[in-house]
């Protein structure tokens, strides 16, 4: 009987530059290429063991056995890294997330690549970093950018072997820090997955999307040259424009909550005083407030003064996934 055991860490990361829609949902082909950078101190963990005398696939999140969508979603990425490894057994999973599932911290992403880099892991086979974000990448599209450490592009490629991420800057570059309003906690209503395949159902999409290589490039350049100012204006606009898809879908959705747009508007006016300090929004109402560490306490105790938060959590850059 064969056994092999190993464990995976891996940060969720935060978009400066959203994926939003497909033009291949089953590979996870992204309508555009995106940014972001890992949020360290968030994390999943995830350790898996191929075993021959296994008769199905297990999965443990947070302590609990899972069954369902959420055991289903994870045995189809083993079964892809199955088929990649030439494996035929099957795997005990058990993860733990430091932060709420679903609560708009992109959980789907840590989980994915960890996944991903434990399956690996496990096998004892190594494959390269850039295969590793494409095989995360089918698991969840954004988990493809937890891989590579730091701030990180995905660039949007016509295969599966084109669509994936490396690494831009060294979390060393620039001392961003994201300051998370948690508005809620909950489940989201819509997942990602759903909105993806929505998105098409806006005439804005068309729109967005014929635009982001301009906003990728101006991203990219102001975080390679440290410019907090165009940096700011270009990720607001970019996650103002998601949701401005998001809601004119059909179905709509609408993501912000009262609460979200009074953090929106206390950014606006923060920024306006002279911090720098800039927000952006996932799919979900809780609000990223993307600063310098100059200012982060400034912005955290802020917020913290603010009604009607959960929570408010500090994330600088984070590194890579990798094995532990
Ligand atoms: C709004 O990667 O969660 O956070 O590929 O279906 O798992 P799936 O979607 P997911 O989508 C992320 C959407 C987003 C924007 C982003 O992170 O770029």
């Amino acid at each position: 009987m064969m056994t092999r055991t190993a464990t995976a860490i891996a940060h969720p990361n935060i978009a400066f530059i959203k994926y939003w829609g497909n033009t291949n949902d089953a590979l996870r082909l992204p309508a555009n290429a995106s940014l972001s950078m890992n949020l360290d101190g968030l994390q999943a963990e995830t350790t898996l063991t191929w075993a021959d005398d296994l008769s199905a696939d297990t999965l443990v999140l947070n302590d609990a056995e899972q069954s369902g969508e959420p055991l289903q979603r994870v045995v189809r990425q083993l079964d892809i890294m199955r088929k990649r490894l030439g494996l035929t057994a099957h795997a005990q999973v058990v993860s733990k997330n430091n932060f709420p599932t679903g609560a708009g911290v992109a959980s789907s992403a840590a989980a994915f690549a960890a996944l991903t880099v434990a399956a690996a892991g496990a096998s004892g086979q190594v494959l390269s970093e850039q295969e590793l974000t494409t095989l995360a990448r089918l698991g969840s599209g954004s988990a493809s950018r937890s891989v590579p450490a730091g701030f990180v592009e995905w660039f949007a490629g016509d295969s599966h072997e084109a669509s994936y991420a490396e690494s831009f800057a060294q979390p060393s570059h620039w001392p961003l820090v994201d300051v998370i309003a948690v508005i809620s906690d909950g489940h989201k209503r819509v997942g990602s997955t759903a909105g993806h395949k929505s998105a098409q159902t806006s005439i804005f999409q068309e729109a967005r999307v014929a635009d982001a290589a301009a906003r990728f490039a101006a991203c990219r350049r102001a975080v390679v040259e440290r410019d907090f100012n165009t940096f700011a204006e270009v990720v607001e606009r970019d996650s103002n424009l998601m949701h401005a898809v998001m809601m004119t879908s059909v179905p709509p959705l609408f993501y912000w909550e009262p609460q979200s747009l009074a953090v929106m508007s206390w950014v606006r006016d923060r920024r306006a005083d002279g911090l720098s300090v800039c927000y952006t929004l996932d799919a979900g109402p809780n609000v990223h407030c993307l600063c310098l560490e100059k200012d982060a306490e400034a912005v955290r105790s802020g917020l913290v003064g603010m009604s009607g938060l959960k929570q408010v959590y500090m994330a600088a850059v984070g590194g890579p996934a990798h094995l532990v």
